[in-house]
């Protein structure tokens, strides 16, 4: 049954799914997700906006037991998440027809088998008239994959933005009432997801600027009716201005590379210098993505294992490349015993990273007076650096 009407004759489906940790079988989910749906019954035609996720396709089954007829199935995105559970609706109206990309198309056959006949690809800037509302669509590509788009409802001034501005939030409210809250699901959702592609979603951002926005209504987590909070948030988060902050993933497997974070830790901070260090053998991986979003340098630290980079601290840094953060230095501290090319190797793993690296500390053994002086010196070389960028 349909319980959520959140404009006229727009309403909220989907599915919340309280339960689950980990998405792509990669990203934790500490407060679970939804997949939002929207239905839009206009004077003639109506549309449904996105699908759920296959595994609760039954849930939105059962909110559309009413509804007799769709014309329309409007697919922003071809993840499975949101497409996914489109067959199980074909099914029960076969007449209805897909609306996507050209490219969203492709990926929808590819993916979901949707037989070609069932998709109406449609053009960047095309409109859709349902009778007393219309709809128009914006190509949005890689928020997160190439095919997206969104779509605005001009009569109720609805944004419907499907994973773009979506937060991994399983909660019962319709729109966001804890903004700290979902600041951090949203700047989590956008470090895991979104900031590869951090340019192109700059390229297109003035494209929003044409829209009187009263609602944004994206696919995960609640939905913003004071959509400057998140547009804001986002202008921030894409903007090539990092802050004025030192992030430090590290493993330590006797204690010694934990001694020299922790000194280095108190020397960045005596230079003015925020720090964030992340003990990689207990951390989730989604706080260290959150830190990487405004840092200004990332130092790695780690031992040397059968001479390299301990594995847990390749995963991170392999993890830090590919997420194309905006830090602009780089810089290792490391322990070995009898030899070692971790800064070699740690090196090649980030070729995304367009960082200057910053001279390395590496220790043999034990530190001692002359490594602290040197842990000493690269904080003065990154203090510097945060002063004459004026990183804030
Ligand atoms: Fe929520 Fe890219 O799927």
């Amino acid at each position: 049954m349909i319980t959520k009407e959140i404009s006229n004759k727009v309403f909220f489906l989907g599915a919340i799914d309280w339960n689950r940790r980990l998405f792509d079988s990669l990203i934790p989910l500490p407060d679970g997700t939804s997949y939002n749906a929207y239905l839009i019954r206009g004077s003639e035609k109506t549309v449904l906006l996105d699908t759920v996720d296959p595994s609760m396709a039954y849930q939105l089954l059962d909110q559309l037991k009413e509804v007799e007829k769709i014309d329309f199935i409007i697919s922003h995105h071809a993840e499975q998440d949101h497409s996914g559970s489109i067959p199980h609706v074909l099914e029960k109206y076969p007449d209805a027809k897909v609306i996507t990309t050209p490219k969203g198309k492709e990926l929808l056959i590819d993916h979901l088998l949707i037989p070609e006949k069932k998709i109406l690809p449609v053009a960047d800037g095309e409109e859709l008239s349902l009778g007393d509302k219309s709809l128009k669509f914006i190509y949005y590509p890689w928020v997160h994959w190439p095919e997206t788009m969104l779509t605005y409802l001009k009569e109720e001034k609805i944004l419907f933005t499907c994973d773009f501005f979506g937060s991994h939030l399983a909660a019962s409210e319709t729109y966001v009432s804890d903004e700290c809250r979902v600041y951090e699901a949203a700047k989590r959702y956008y470090a895991e997801i979104m900031m590869p592609f951090r340019k192109m979603i700059r390229k297109n951002f003035d494209k929003l600027n044409e829209y009187d926005i009263r609602i944004i209504a994206p696919s995960h987590g609640p939905l913003y009716n004071k959509p400057e909070f998140i547009i804001q948030a986002y202008k921030e988060w894409i903007s090539d201005e990092p802050g004025n902050l030192v992030v430090l993933p590290y493993i330590s497997m006797h204690g010694s590379v934990e001694k020299m974070v922790e000194h280095l830790v108190n020397a960045l901070e005596k230079k003015g210098v925020n720090v964030q260090p992340f003990d990689l053998s207990v951390t989730d991986i989604g706080k260290l993505a959150i830190s990487l979003v405004d840092a200004a340098t990332i130092v790695i630290g780690t031992p040397t294992v059968l001479g390299e980079p301990h594995p847990m601290v390749t995963y991170a840094t392999r993890l830090a490349d590919i997420l194309k953060p905006k830090a602009r230095y780089a810089s290792v501290i490391a322990t070995y015993g009898w030899g070692t090319s971790v800064v070699e190797k740690i090196a090649e793993m980030i070729p995304h990273l367009k960082t200057e690296l910053i001279d390395p500390v590496v220790v043999k053994g034990h530190p001692k007076e002359k490594d602290f002086n040197a842990l000493d010196q690269l904080a003065e070389k990154i203090g510097a650096k945060h002063r004459e960028n004026r990183f804030e």
